[in-house]
């Protein structure tokens, strides 16, 4: 089979980039940082529109965009685009229950954003309050958000499928006073209940006001002056409220994710740069057209939803699909019978659900017309060629381009994708990389490569939608991004670049898994696991798993005298669930009596890798251990199921 797909012909007509224009863009934005991003920065309304355009530093590190740029991102996504599209529909939802539905123009999405945005005024919220949001994906989930940022103030998302502890964490570490959510939420059936997680998450602490959206009806408790229905204190809220002038550099929003040690970490964006990234790399990697529907699946939980289902979209007056559900749910072919409903131009989703779907074989794709769909996206793990194929053929009748967009948390949005109307498509390649990326692939001792190479994946220069900090730890953004690289910024991800410039991302190479398009550090799985009484310590590891990409497989020592037993198993799964949430329930448990560790008591992750992976003829150096007869036992004892 060929291994470079060209853009099929009609994805090259009026095509907002062609390979030409992709070049020459490319070549000044190295060039020419300054005038380049001047000029995509007009795709915002700015108050004032900035001077000072790049102003970073990464030793040290201090990285700024537009500095002297003043702006509101709510007005961009929503106000600007009322004298022209308050008619048009903004965000088109669906609920759990095929065709339940509702949909907010411009227009009703301006007067939702307004009256969350009193509300929150009401309860006392500022500019630079941390406001979090536990929510469900539903419009007021995206109305939230903005509201926020018409405020000034900033947020905070926790995915809803994340712990009371895990929420509690995170709304401790940025000192939210405010907190956004709804009685419950649906996916495939059955109710999450949100608000009483938030209880759960509450007790004891220093939040002040909560906002619960009234969405399932389920019975929930309220706490009286602590907590309000949404309906009932935004119906008696003025009818206006003026967008808060921000500064470019003053924070949009605060979002956790995991890192390779310690708890999970507030990446910082700020405003102007995020706002022209996401912006920009909407309208060129989506090469998005007026009037077309754009269904991103991620939840807003995660980065991709706040840059792919709320700013990159709205901030373009695109039409943003939300569906509040899953994709199994009533049957596997729900994708596509809503593509079909709501004749989605562009579908963009993770790898890991293309291959649960491709399992289930072609005939539940191939009921559904599709012929509204124009391009199909990938983001959150790399593809393998044979789920791109499928995707490709199969959900797209190998008409519609695929993007395998690379990018993180961190990032803000996509870095590395090839572009629909410019570019071949390389199976499994995520492409190369978007305007301003200057990718360096880096040896273990600090070397450049040049050509074709594999190495560690660095990015040379900042770009506008850069995380700015770490909140509250500048010491640990530095430590964690800047300091195995001096001078660059370091992404955690191994790479290969091939002879065409093309990028392939061979995933992680710290201690982050990436579990289902999720991404969990190993040390907060073994964090949730020591907490038993029974557990003397753990140590986690991934694996290959068909569908979730990695699955987590758990090596464990007991205490002296405690058994292994189905029972403790079992236990022990329920507790990393508690703990993290249901996304971080281990796949594999293997009690051992002991961990290879060498003589100074360092755990041999290495050999606990590649035990998981079933890796047992490279296991390397095995002479530094303490007891190198341990290996043997752990081989024996290796769990598949
Ligand atoms: C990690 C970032 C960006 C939104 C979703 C994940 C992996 C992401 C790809 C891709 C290969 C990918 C990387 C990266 N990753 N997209 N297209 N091909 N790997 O965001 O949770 O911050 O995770 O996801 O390993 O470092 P995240």
């Amino acid at each position: 089979m060929q291994d470079r797909i060209l853009p099929p012909a009609k994805a090259v007509q009026n095509t907002h980039c062609t390979a030409q224009d992709y070049a020459a863009l490319h070549a000044r934005s190295l060039s020419d940082p300054d005038g380049f991003w001047a000029d995509q920065a007009r795709r915002i309304d700015w108050d004032r529109f900035p001077t000072r355009i790049a102003g970073w530093s990464y030793d040290p590190v201090d990285i700024s965009w537009f500095e002297d740029g003043i702006l509101n991102l709510c007005f961009n996504c929503v106000d600007r685009h009322l004298p022209s599209r308050a008619d048009q529909v903004a965000i088109l939802w669906e609920g759990d229950e095929p065709g339940v539905a509702r949909t907010l123009t411009y227009a009703g999405l301006y007067a939702e954003v307004v009256r969350m945005a009193n509300c929150l005024k009401e309860l006392g919220a500022t500019k630079g309050d941390r406001v979090t949001l536990y929510m469900p994906m539903i419009p007021e989930a995206a109305v939230a958000m903005l509201a926020c940022a018409r405020i000034g103030a900033v947020h905070s998302v926790v995915f809803g499928g994340f712990s009371p502890d895990a929420l509690r964490g995170r709304i401790d570490d940025c000192a939210s006073r405010f907190v956004i959510t709804a009685d419950g939420g649906m996916r495939g059936g059955k109710l999450v209940p949100l608000k009483a997680n938030v209880d759960e998450a509450l007790e004891g602490s220093a939040v002040q006001s909560v906002i619960v959206v009234r969405h399932c009806g389920n019975a929930v408790a309220m706490s009286e002056g602590r907590d309000h229905w949404y309906d009932t204190l935004g119906a008696t809220v003025p009818d206006t409220c003026p967008c808060e002038p921000m500064n470019a550099e003053d924070p949009l929003f605060i979002l956790y994710t995991s890192g390779s040690t310690g708890k999970p970490k507030g990446v910082l964006h700020t405003t102007g740069g995020y706002a022209v990234w996401t912006a920009t790399t909407f309208h060129y990697v989506f090469d998005y057209r007026d009037g077309e529907i754009f269904w991103c699946t991620a939840d807003v939980g995660w980065v991709t939803g706040h840059s792919y289902v709320v700013y990159g979209p709205l901030a373009n007056g695109a039409t943003t699909l939300m569906y509040e559900g899953v994709p199994n749910y009533p049957d596997c072919s729900r994708n596509w019978d809503m593509v079909e409903r709501h004749k989605v131009d562009i579908f963009y989703t993770a790898p890991t659900a293309i291959r649960a779907l491709m399992r289930e074989g072609a005939a539940p794709v191939k009921k559904h017309d599709r012929s509204s769909l124009r391009l199909l996206g990938t983001v959150g793990e790399p593809i393998n060629p044979e789920a791109w194929r499928w995707y490709y053929e199969t959900v797209g009748d190998s008409r519609c381009p695929v993007v395998d967009t690379w990018w993180q948390t961190e990032t803000g949005g996509i870095m590395i994708t090839t572009l629909p109307g410019a570019h071949a498509m390389k199976p499994g390649s995520a492409g190369l990389p978007f305007f301003g990326i200057a990718p360096e692939l880096v040896d273990a001792g600090g070397n450049v490569l040049e050509g074709a190479a594999s190495g560690n994946l660095c990015i040379a220069r900042s770009w506008p939608g850069q995380m700015r900090t770490v909140y509250g730890d500048h010491e640990r953004f530095v430590q964690t991004y800047f300091t195995a690289y001096r001078g660059k910024y370091f992404t955690g991800d191994g790479c290969r670049r091939d002879e065409d410039g093309y990028y392939w991302i061979t995933g992680r190479v710290d201690d982050v898994l990436n579990v289902s398009g999720h991404r969990l550090g190993t040390a907060e799985v073994e964090s949730a696991l020591v907490l038993h009484p029974k557990v003397a310590e753990a140590a986690v590891v991934g694996y290959p798993h068909d569908i979730k990409g990695q699955g987590i497989y758990c090596y464990v020592t007991l205490i002296a005298g405690e058994e292994a037993s189905e029972a403790l198993e079992t236990e022990l799964k329920q507790l990393v669930r508690h703990e993290i949430g249901p996304i971080a329930t281990p796949d594999l448990l293997h009690f051992t009596p002991a961990l290879p560790k060498t003589r100074s008591g360092k755990i041999m992750r290495r050999i606990l890798r590649k035990i998981a992976e079933n890796e047992f003829a490279t296991l390397g150096d095995t002479s530094t251990l303490a007891d190198p007869g341990l290996v043997d036992s752990l081989i024996e004892g290796r769990r598949n199921t």
